[in-house]
């Protein structure tokens, strides 16, 4: 669905509902060029807003109700604003969970309706949550508190959701990209001191490609969270707050006293953090050959040491290495979703072909395949 269409669509759907309009407020999926599973453990990340979004029409209903539509889940829930009226619902509990935690820094939220809708696909590594949960804060803090809360703190707002509501223990690298994405730039965060940087992105002669393999392998066990354990358990074995401070002589001077399980995932995230900075100077030279050649290097180190790829992704990695795409990896936490490719244009064609119809010989599905567009991240959305 075009963002035009589904804006028509909530417009639509709101006046049914609710009557009288409201405000319409949207924030953007991200990708994330190189700098994966770095961002909790105090690295850098190197990601950009793109042009799929969550868009939601919002008006205060005068009550201290929420009642909110999911368009796309077809799907209504209705809540207070005390910690005690949390709803069952997942998706329901980002909103619920905007809510509170602006609640809980002292600002202000009141009773609101509102109808959302998206066109970030779902499950595909793409942040489709961070979007809602940017799109909401972003949009009560113009609602409620004047525009007062600065852009980080909505950030952490989105990231306290995920912790405290969700279960997903997650970095700031989502929130911080659907919030602050400028049309055009990627963003360097220093994930530690929360120091950033814009980044002009138009490679002349190169794409960025996502291709979803559309596989999405859930793990009972909360993968995401176990990963982020053993980074800090590592950390903490060498004495510093994170792995941003470890170097590989002193993960190899422990290799003896933690398990080879730690110290694979530790080894990753000190090689990422250095890529993310190789990755910088590259892009300064325009030299993409060897940004594409970290990109492989990341996915190497996420398959390998970090096991958060699956049979799928490394398949779809395969096949960019053949048709010599110049960068190619996973992308996002892991465990399905995408594979973002930095590819010559001369070679686009070719890939993009290759890999839809040989994935879709081997999984019986063709993956989905989206240039990136480099966007805008939360704003409020003029007509
Ligand atoms: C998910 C998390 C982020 C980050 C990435 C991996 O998207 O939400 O905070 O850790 O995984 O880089």
């Amino acid at each position: 669905m075009t963002t035009q269409e589904m804006q028509k669509n909530i417009r639509e759907t709101f006046k049914q509902r609710f009557g009288e309009p409201g405000e319409l407020f949207a924030s953007a999926g991200r990708i994330n060029l190189i700098g994966e599973h770095t961002d909790y453990n105090g690295g850098f990340v190197f990601p950009g807003a793109i042009d799929k979004v969550i868009m939601a029409e919002i008006r205060p209903n005068g009550t201290d109700k929420v009642r909110v539509f999911s368009i796309d889940i077809n799907d209504y829930a209705e809540f207070g604003l005390n910690e005690e009226d949390a709803p069952k619902a997942s998706w329901a509990r980002y909103v619920f969970g905007i809510c509170r935690e602006i609640i809980k820094r002292g600002g202000t939220v009141k009773g609101f309706d509102a109808v959302f809708a998206g066109n970030v696909p779902l499950g595909a590594g793409l942040s489709s949550s961070a979007a809602l949960e940017s799109c909401f804060a972003f949009a009560l803090n113009e609602l409620f508190n004047d525009g007062k809360i600065d852009k980080f703190e909505l950030a952490r707002i989105g990231q306290s959701t995920e912790h405290n509501y969700c279960g997903v223990n997650c970095g700031i690298m989502d929130q911080f990209a659907s919030v602050f994405g400028k049309e055009g730039n990627l963003m360097r965060l220093d994930c530690r001191s929360g120091e950033y940087e814009y980044f002009p992105f138009r490679p002349e002669g190169y794409k960025l490609v996502l291709v979803d393999s559309r596989v999405k392998h859930e793990l009972a066990d909360s993968p995401y969270n176990k990963r982020r354990e053993s980074c800090e358990r590592v950390a903490r074995k060498l004495g510093h707050e994170t792995l941003r401070d470890a170097t590989m002589e002193e993960l190899e001077a422990v290799k003896g006293d933690i398990s080879a399980e730690d110290f694979s995932r530790a080894k990753f995230v000190i090689e990422e953090k250095d890529r993310v900075l190789a990755v910088c100077d590259a892009l300064e030279r325009g030299d993409y050959e060897t940004v594409g050649r970290k990109m492989y290097e990341t996915h190497e180190g996420l398959s390998k040491d970090y096991e958060v790829s699956c049979e799928e992704l490394d398949f779809l990695n395969d096949i960019a290495r053949e048709t010599g795409v110049a960068g190619s990896r996973i992308m996002g936490g892991g465990f399905g979703g995408c594979t973002i490719n930095l590819v010559a244009d001369d070679r686009h064609d070719h890939f993009v072909a290759e890999a839809k119809q040989r994935f879709n010989e081997k999984y019986g599905h063709e993956p989905m395949v989206y240039d990136v567009v480099i966007s805008d991240g939360a704003r409020k959305v003029e007509e």
